[in-house]
C-alpha cells in the first residue's frame, strides 16, 4: 500500500467564527445553523498500474466548507491516455456517471450523476463547485488507456463529509447552587452529531472525584454538591476529527455562609468615656446581612457598632447577628462588654 504524504491532511484549526449568545440568553439548541461543512480527502486509493508510479488522488483544499469549491488532483497520471470517466459512488455503471474526458478531440461528456457543478480538466482532475452534503462519499475515476478499449484501471477515492464544530457554550440547571447542598448540571450545547465532548475545570482535565460525573456521551457534567473547590470556571469542548471549539468559561456562584461571625477587638473592659467600636465578620455569598442587639435589644443593622463616649449604662451582653437570605443560614456571637467608672487622672487629664 502507498500512501501519499501529501494526502495526510494537516491540522491547522478551523475554529468556528461563529459566537453565541452570553450564557444569560436562552439555549438555541435548535436555532443553531452550521457554519459550514467540512470535506476531507481521508483515505485516498491507488491502484498499481504496472509500468507507471502510483496514481493518487488529492483534495485541494484538504477541508472544505459547504458551498466551497474542492479539486480532486491527480497525481501521477500515467502517459498516453484515451480518457478518464468519474464516476460518484463506487459503482461504474451509467447512473453514477458524472462526466469523462475524452483526449482525442479534448471532448467533456456529462452523465446523470452530474449536479452542473463539476468540471473536469485535461489532467484528469476534477473541479466540484459549492460543495453540498450530497457531494460527500467515494468517487471512482476510470483511466482508459490507448488500446485498452474500454477495460482500464480504477481507482476509488472516498470524501469524508464532517461538520465544522459550532463554538459550544455551556449551560447550566442551576447558575447559583447552595454550598454542598444541591446538584449541578451542565450540558455542553448544541448538541453536535458525530462529535466528542470534553471538560476542563480551572484549565485543565476534571480532577478524580466522586462529586463530578460525565453523562455516558459526555456532553453533560453532573456536580453533586458544589463546594468552592469545584465551582469552574468550567470549560468544555465539541472535537470532531477535523476541528475543536470551546466554550467561554462559565463559573458557579456559589451561595454559602455565613460562617460563625468573629467580633473585633476582643477585649471587652472599657473605661467610661472611651469609644466602643466593634466589628462583626463572617464570610458569606451573597454578602452578609449583619445586626446588632445589646442585651437582646436590637440597635442597627449593619457590619459595625459605634458607641462615643460609654458610660457604664453600655455594659452588657452585645450579640453580632449574621444572616444570608439566600442559603437561610443564621449565626450569631456575643460577648460582654464592661464599663466602669472614669478614674480620677483620667478625669485630670481631660480637664487640663
Ligand atoms: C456557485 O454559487 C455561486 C453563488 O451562489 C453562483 O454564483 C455560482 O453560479 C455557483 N456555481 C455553480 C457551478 O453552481
Ligand atoms: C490540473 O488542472 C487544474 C486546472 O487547470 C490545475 O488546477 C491542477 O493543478 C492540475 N493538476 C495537476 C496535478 O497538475
Ligand atoms: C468520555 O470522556 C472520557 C474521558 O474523560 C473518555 O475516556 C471517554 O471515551 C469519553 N466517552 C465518549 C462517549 O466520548
Amino acid at each position: 500500500m502507498f500512501l501519499d504524504p501529501r494526502l495526510i491532511s494537516t491540522e491547522e484549526n478551523t475554529q468556528a467564527a461563529e459566537t453565541m449568545g452570553p450564557l444569560s440568553a436562552p439555549p438555541c439548541t435548535q436555532r443553531i445553523t452550521w457554519k459550514g461543512l467540512l470535506l476531507t480527502a481521508s483515505l485516498l486509493n491507488f491502484w498499481n498500474l504496472p509500468t507507471t508510479a502510483q496514481v493518487t488522488i488529492e483534495a485541494q483544499p484538504p477541508k472544505v466548507f459547504e458551498v466551497k469549491d474542492v479539486l480532486l488532483l491527480v497525481h501521477n497520471l500515467p502517459q498516453n491516455l484515451a480518457g478518464y470517466i468519474w464516476y460518484k459512488g463506487q459503482m461504474t455503471d451509467l447512473y453514477h456517471y458524472i462526466t469523462s474526458y475524452v483526449v482525442d478531440g479534448e471532448r467533456i461528456i456529462y452523465g446523470p450523476a452530474y449536479s452542473g457543478r463539476e468540471t473536469v480538466y485535461s489532467n484528469a482532475s476534477l473541479l466540484i463547485q459549492n460543495v453540498t452534503r450530497e457531494d460527500a462519499g467515494s468517487y471512482t475515476l476510470h483511466i482508459i488507456k490507448r488500446g485498452d478499449g474500454t477495460r482500464g484501471e480504477t481507482g476509488h477515492f472516498s470524501v469524508n463529509l464532517y461538520r465544522e464544530t459550532p463554538k459550544p457554550s455551556i449551560s447550566s440547571s442551576n447558575l447559583n447552587p447552595r454550598e454542598a447542598m444541591e446538584a449541578v448540571r451542565l450540558t455542553c450545547d448544541p448538541e453536535t452529531p458525530d462529535a466528542s465532548y470534553l471538560w476542563w475545570m480551572n484549565g485543565q482535565s476534571l480532577p478524580m472525584t466522586h462529586r463530578l460525573q460525565l453523562s455516558k456521551t459526555n456532553r453533560s457534567l453532573f456536580i453533586f454538591g458544589v463546594t468552592k473547590y469545584i465551582a469552574g470556571p468550567y470549560e468544555c469542548e465539541i472535537r470532531n476529527p477535523v476541528s475543536a471549539s470551546r466554550s467561554d468559561p462559565v463559573t458557579l456562584n456559589l451561595l454559602h455562609g455565613p460562617d460563625l461571625p468573629r467580633i473585633y477587638p476582643s477585649f471587652t473592659y472599657y473605661r467610661s468615656g472611651e469609644n466602643l467600636y466593634l466589628s462583626c465578620f463572617a464570610d458569606s455569598n451573597p454578602p452578609t446581612e449583619y445586626s446588632w442587639t445589646i442585651n437582646g435589644k436590637f440597635q442597627l443593622s449593619g457590619q459595625n457598632l459605634f458607641i462615643p463616649e460609654i458610660t457604664t449604662k453600655h455594659s452588657g451582653l452585645y450579640t453580632c447577628s449574621v444572616r444570608n437570605s439566600a442559603t437561610g443560614k443564621e449565626m450569631s456571637k456575643s460577648m460582654t462588654v464592661k464599663v466602669s467608672g472614669p478614674c480620677h487622672g483620667d478625669l485630670t487629664e481631660s480637664h487640663s
